[in-house]
């Protein structure tokens, strides 16, 4: 099996296109798997405009075992990225057998093609949800999870698990979980970055939508939180640092460097910032005024959660390093390049 080989599932979406730009940059041939669920072709064009590299691209639902075993046939990688799932935690809620199907069945789909065509490292996506509301800040890898709160957390949860018993059963299987903290930002060259469908649910997207004028307003949910200003904190991780992360995973288990044959990492700043304070340097950072409203709290939100970082720092070498006034300039780059503002 070609080591150079990484299969990217959901590689059109925004951290799969991010970290398939990284994957090429850093040597590696990929092949991408999506079935546009939450994206479209532009993100591999995209790719290809800051690579100079087409990714070789099959769009095919990871739920289809048949249309995955193709893959499997057709193309030489030792190593699987798995991020296509479904993310919105309040539509889990909602629909929770959506969500069930499909993160869990195209995990398991994945893994039990690799068992049977002997491929051998996977990188799964995990979360900071699996955290949930934790009693001590910041989490470590060892902090205990909390029960799940929405269906999109409880997939994170069982996936985790999932590939803890693959890899204990399994003697040619290395799997690592990257638990990400809040992913935002975009690419420097603006030709890749989020682009949700509908009113978006995350911050950083409703932040630039409102730039752009296509939010009247943002409301920051809740003022009278237990922190120093009042708002909640989070642990915003660059895009692009992120998905170096997946690339030191990948090399990490291709040089056969994995203390365990299941290795967990938070991957975050380690920094807990406010929404008042990312707000302010979304503002300062590209020299605009945002249109925002404090509203109530919205059901679910935890006040606080954000990583300690110094296993991914140590194990992995690798640590976040892109200054969040870059990171928000990169998102308003990106935003005003789709919606063709100068
Ligand atoms: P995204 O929706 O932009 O990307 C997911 C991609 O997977 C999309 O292109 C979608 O079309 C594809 N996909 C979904 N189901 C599929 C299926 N059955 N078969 C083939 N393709 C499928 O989301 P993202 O923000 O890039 O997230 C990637 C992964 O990271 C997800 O697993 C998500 O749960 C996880 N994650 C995201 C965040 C975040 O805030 N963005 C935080 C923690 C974890
Ligand atoms: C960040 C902060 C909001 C929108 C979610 C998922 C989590 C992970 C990352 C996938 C919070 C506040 C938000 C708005 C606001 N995804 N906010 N006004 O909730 O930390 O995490 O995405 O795994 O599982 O739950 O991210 O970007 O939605 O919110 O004030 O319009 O911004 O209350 O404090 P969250 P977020």
């Amino acid at each position: 099996m070609s080591r150079r080989g990484v299969l990217v599932a959901g590689g059109a979406g925004y951290i799969g296109s991010h970290t398939t730009v990284e994957l090429i940059e850093a040597g590696y041939e990929v092949i991408v798997v999506d079935n546009f669920s939450n994206s479209d072709a532009s993100s591999l064009e995209g790719v290809a405009k800051i690579t100079g590299v087409k990714p070789i691209f099959v769009e095919a639902d990871c739920c289809d075992k048949e249309a995955m075993r193709k893959v499997f046939e057709e193309y030489d990688f030792d190593s699987v990225i798995h991020f296509a799932a479904f993310k919105a935690v309040g539509e889990s809620v909602a629909e929770p057998l959506k969500y069930y199907r499909n993160n869990l069945l195209s995990f398991v789909n994945i893994l039990e093609l690799m068992v049977e065509y002997g491929r051998h490292n996977v990188v799964f996506s995990s979360s900071a949800t699996v955290y949930g509301d934790a009693d001590v800040l910041p989490v470590t890898e060892l902090t205990p999870r909390k029960p799940a709160t929405s269906p999109y957390g409880n997939t994170k949860q069982m996936s985790e698990d999932i590939l803890r018993d693959m890899t204990t059963a399994t003697e040619t299987l290395n799997g690592i979980a990257l638990r990400y903290f809040n992913p935002i930002g975009a690419h420097p060259s603006a030709q890749i970055g989020e682009l949700p469908r509908g009113v978006p649910n995350n911050l950083v997207p409703y932040i630039t939508q409102t730039a752009a004028g296509i939010r009247e307003c943002l409301s920051i949910f809740g003022g009278d939180y237990p922190t120093p200003d009042g708002s909640c904190l989070r642990d915003y991780i660059d895009v692009v640092d992120l998905a170096k992360a997946h690339v030191v995973a990948i090399n990490r288990m291709v040089e056969g460097r994995s203390k365990s044959r299941y290795e967990v990492f938070n991957i975050g700043t380690g920094s807990p910032v406010s929404v008042f304070e990312l707000v302010r340097g979304f503002e300062q950072a590209n020299n605009l005024k945002l249109n925002y409203k404090v509203a109530a709290r919205r059901a679910g939100d935890v006040t606080a959660v954000w990583a300690d970082t110094t296993l991914a720092n140590e194990e992995l070498g690798w640590r976040a390093e892109r200054e969040l006034c870059d990171t928000l300039r990169s998102a308003w780059e990106w935003e005003k390049n789709v919606r063709r503002i100068k």
